[in-house]
């Protein structure tokens, strides 16, 4: 068995939401607590891919920090995990120049999500504040750091959601043409594993993803919201006036999101589903909310709304007591930090070698 290195990273940008949440950081967790002797598992908090974008330096240093105490009031664990600050280890932004001098052009200039900057820059009717002649270099080279990020630990594994597969496809062929110019095997090729849950999907127009740059606040729900904001906000999701319930994405994507949800959270709060913990799948959850309580739409906001405050509740908690103990946040950055550059050092002195410098 080959031993497995997983890295991911997630930027610090804004309190996260919970297509954030079931989307990614509870995979991760998830991932931690199912790993396998020799498992290698590293989460990174990616300030430098935050400054692609205009930031105000009070306000990310704030939510750089905010981040560390998410990641470790989920339950990620820094004994177990190595979980750090990218733009702590200055071998990502090494490794990411000698990168960026091997990678064509003409790959990154057709990436989707440069693509989509471009577009939503040159469509002057939106409600965009990006003018294309302000993108920088930074935001066009952002997948060559972020394969920087995953080649530096030579990982193995990456969770990634579905709008990063090409980022990651990148990644190999990067590490195709380092270990093609200078030393054959020398990255692995990383593999992706992708996160079970369904994406999350708007509130308010569920033809969308759920999505921290949407302006209307009620369409997500954040990780702080107290329970009567999720109340409110779940009370307003978009579904549908029929009278059964039933899993069908196309036509009813308002309720499939909601038993999604539901079904993203059926392991932390099987009571609510009256303990039927083997039925987790969200159109088995249609059929039993439509057995045993007569199928209402207002019945099924009634248990998302109970299993999401249940889902936040232990994990708010935590967050205050990592507020009130700023020492111990220090601490597991430090621990982070010194246990990632170890790792980074060890490959950047091969890569040096490599490369002649
Ligand atoms: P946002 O799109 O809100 O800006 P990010 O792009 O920072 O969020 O995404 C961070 C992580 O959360 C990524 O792994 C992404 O795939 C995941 N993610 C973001 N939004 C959703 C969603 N609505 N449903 C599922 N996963 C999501
Ligand atoms: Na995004």
């Amino acid at each position: 068995e080959r031993r497995r290195t997983i890295f991911s990273g997630i930027q610090p940008t804004g309190i996260p939401h919970l297509g954030n949440y079931f989307g990614a950081l509870q995979n991760w967790v998830q991932l931690q607590n199912d790993a396998m002797p020799g498992d290698n598992l590293i989460f990174s908090i990616v300030g430098l891919h935050a400054l692609t974008m205009p930031q105000d330096p009070k306000v990310l240093l704030r939510e750089r920090s905010e981040m560390m105490a998410t990641l470790l009031a989920i339950g990620l664990d820094p004994e177990r995990c190595t979980i750090f600050h990218q733009d702590q280890v200055s071998q990502h932004a090494e490794l990411a120049w000698i990168l960026n001098c091997i990678t064509p052009f003409g790959k990154l200039n057709r990436m989707t999500t440069w693509k989509s900057k471009i577009a939503t820059s040159r469509n002057s009717g939106s409600e965009s504040d990006v003018d294309e002649s302000q993108l920088s270099l930074g935001l066009f080279a952002y997948p060559v750091l972020q394969a920087a990020d995953i080649l530096l630990y030579k990982a193995t594994h990456v969770p990634v959601g579905e709008d990063q597969v090409q980022h990651l496809e990148l990644s190999r062929d990067i590490a195709d043409i380092f270990n093609r110019s200078y030393k054959k095997r020398f990255f692995p090729a990383p593999q992706h594993i992708i996160t079970p849950t369904k994406r999350v999907l708007s509130l308010r127009d569920p033809s969308q993803k759920m999505s921290k740059s949407a302006p209307n606040l009620n369409s997500r729900i954040l990780i702080t919201d107290t329970p009567e904001e999720v109340e409110s906000k779940i009370k307003r999701a978009v579904t549908d006036g029929e009278r059964t319930l039933n899993y069908d994405p196309i036509h009813r994507p308002g309720v499939s999101n909601l038993l999604s949800m539901l079904s993203a959270m059926a392991p932390t709060v099987p009571e609510l589903i009256g303990g039927v913990v083997e039925k987790q799948d969200p159109a088995s959850l249609a059929e039993l909310i439509n057995h045993r309580f007569g199928g209402s739409g207002s019945h099924l906001k009634k248990m998302v709304t109970e299993a999401i405050v249940e889902t936040l509740r232990p994990i708010q908690a935590e967050l205050g007591r990592l507020k009130s103990d700023p020492g111990h946040l220090d601490k597991c950055q430090e621990m982070g930090r010194s246990k990632a550059a170890e790792m980074a050092e060890s490959t950047m002195r091969q890569v040096r070698k490599l490369v002649g410098i």
